[in-house]
């Protein structure tokens, strides 16, 4: 397939948009910034909690064969011996003699021009100056304890998927299972990337989420079936666009060392089609090699059979923060309302950071007092913020741009009757309604299973 041409522009606002709301920022900013690591405000974390929250609800809540884990980012080092991370986990490197510059070997365009020769004549040789490709390894190494000696080398995890393996038996003691049974776990990794950039989807700090599923062997491949079609239908009941998702299959040069099988989800994302989710048959990789590397056995004892077998492994690996980026890049939308330009992000009501909107029409005449009221009884049940500062059309779209599903309007009618204006995002529709159940009528409606009105209205 084609790859369609990188829509920079879209990129540039939606980090506009971030900054300008408070989702995500340049960290260190006062210092000048820290390249390719960012903040979350308000907003920010409201959203990635929430993805975190839909994932943790389709693992855990929605079946019964998956456990939780949260294992420590620092391990022991053998680990990394182990899973092949400290020899394998490296990216080729060449360094530029005349501009000083690094490139990954496999990501460099030959032709292009070194900056250093610029003010040369053009018939001469202006292209990098490269040195021999060397390998780098991405983790970053740290010191455990106050000497920097090698006996207290230790590296922040480069994925979470190695505290689950050794793990294994731990949770296989204390949670009863058997295979066929996952254990997930969400939390930092850090790879000191060579080329991290277009903004929070390739970053050397990120949040992954994955989850290891222990299957007997001959059941890895309708298991790695399974997985490939849940995690798909996982963004797209999320409201991603259909036509903007696409599952493909890894080619077998492309292949991990552990891997017999693997398929990326991939979103078209302004720089194109790129990776979202990888999927993967890690076989029994994992588990036999911490067997052989800790000397404990990693493996599952069936009382019935009395069959004894190392479980392969089908592991669903996305990152929060990218698939963070892709909700905020699907649910990115310009309108016009009559001649004025809007922004909104038709996020899905279950990823918007706030829910409800409670917005009196000016600051006096007792409109502050009931709304405050109002405020009361929703925050109860949902995230709800109150705002009261400028004019009603200015509230309206500070709502829209930061993707709040409803807006309860007091005006002076509700303090004759007691009803209040409910303002949909998307529609735009305003419908009067009742203070009393008001709150019944929100919950329900955000509680109905409904894909995001971008997505039914394009389907
Ligand atoms: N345990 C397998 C594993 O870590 P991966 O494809 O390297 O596989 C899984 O990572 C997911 O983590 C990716 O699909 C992506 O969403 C996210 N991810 C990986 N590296 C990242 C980075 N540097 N910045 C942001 N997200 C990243």
């Amino acid at each position: 397939m084609t790859q369609p041409p990188a829509d920079a522009a879209t990129m540039e606002k939606i980090v506009a948009l971030c900054k300008r709301r408070g989702f995500i920022f340049a960290s260190s900013e006062i210092y000048g910034g820290l390249g390719s690591t960012y903040d979350y405000g308000h907003y920010g974390v409201l959203l990635k909690t929430n993805v975190k929250n839909e994932w943790w609800r389709a693992m855990l809540q929605e079946r019964d064969d998956i456990v939780a884990l949260d294992s420590a980012i620092l391990q022991h080092p053998r680990v990394w011996e182990a899973s092949g991370h400290l020899a394998g986990f490296t990216d080729p490197m060449v360094d530029c003699r005349a501009c000083k510059k690094r490139f990954r070997a496999d990501h460099l365009d030959r032709e292009e021009m070194c900056p250093a020769k610029a003010s040369l004549p053009k018939t001469d040789d202006r292209r990098h100056e490269l040195t021999e490709a060397r390998d780098f390894n991405l983790m970053f190494k740290t010191f455990v304890g106050p000497m920097e000696e090698s006996a207290s080398v230790a590296y922040l995890r480069p994925e979470t998927a190695q505290g689950i393996f050794i793990n294994f038996k731990n949770v296989l003691q204390f949670s009863r299972k058997k295979p066929p049974f996952g254990i997930a776990q969400v939390g930092k990794s850090f790879r000191n990337e060579i080329t991290p950039g277009n903004f929070v989807f390739r970053t050397r700090e990120f949040e992954q989420m994955e989850m290891e599923f222990f299957v007997p062997p001959d059941e890895a491949p309708q298991w790695y079936d399974h997985w490939k079609q849940q995690r798909l239908h996982w963004y797209v009941d999320l409201g991603l666009r259909e036509d903007h998702l696409r599952m493909r299959e890894h080619e077998l040069d492309e292949l991990s060392h552990y891997s017999s099988a693997t398929a990326d989800v991939e979103y078209l994302f302004p720089i194109g089609w790129s990776e979202l989710e990888g999927v993967a048959n890690r076989g029994n990789f994992d588990l036999t090699q911490h067997a052989e590397y800790s000397g404990e056995k990693l493996e599952y004892f069936d009382p019935q059979s009395k069959e004894r077998y190392v479980p392969h492994v089908i592991e669903p690996a996305a990152g929060a923060d990218r698939a963070t980026l892709a909700f905020l890049v699907d649910a990115y939308d310009e309108d016009d309302l009559g001649g004025e330009q809007r922004t909104v992000l038709k996020l899905h009501p279950r990823l918007a950071p706030v829910k409800v909107a409670v917005l009196p029409l000016v600051r006096k005449d007792g409109q502050p007092e009931v709304a405050g009221e109002i405020v009361a009884a929703l925050r109860t049940r949902m995230q709800t913020e109150y705002d009261e500062g400028g004019s009603i059309g200015k509230r309206y779209r500070r709502q829209d741009e930061i993707g709040t599903p409803f807006c309860v309007t007091v005006d002076h009618q509700t303090l004759q009757d007691r009803t209040v204006t409910l303002r949909d995002r998307d529609t735009l529709e305003q419908e009067r309604l009742a203070i009393d159940g008001l709150v019944e009528v929100l919950v329900e409606r955000l509680a109905r299973e409904w894909r995001s009105p971008k997505v039914a209205a394009e389907a």
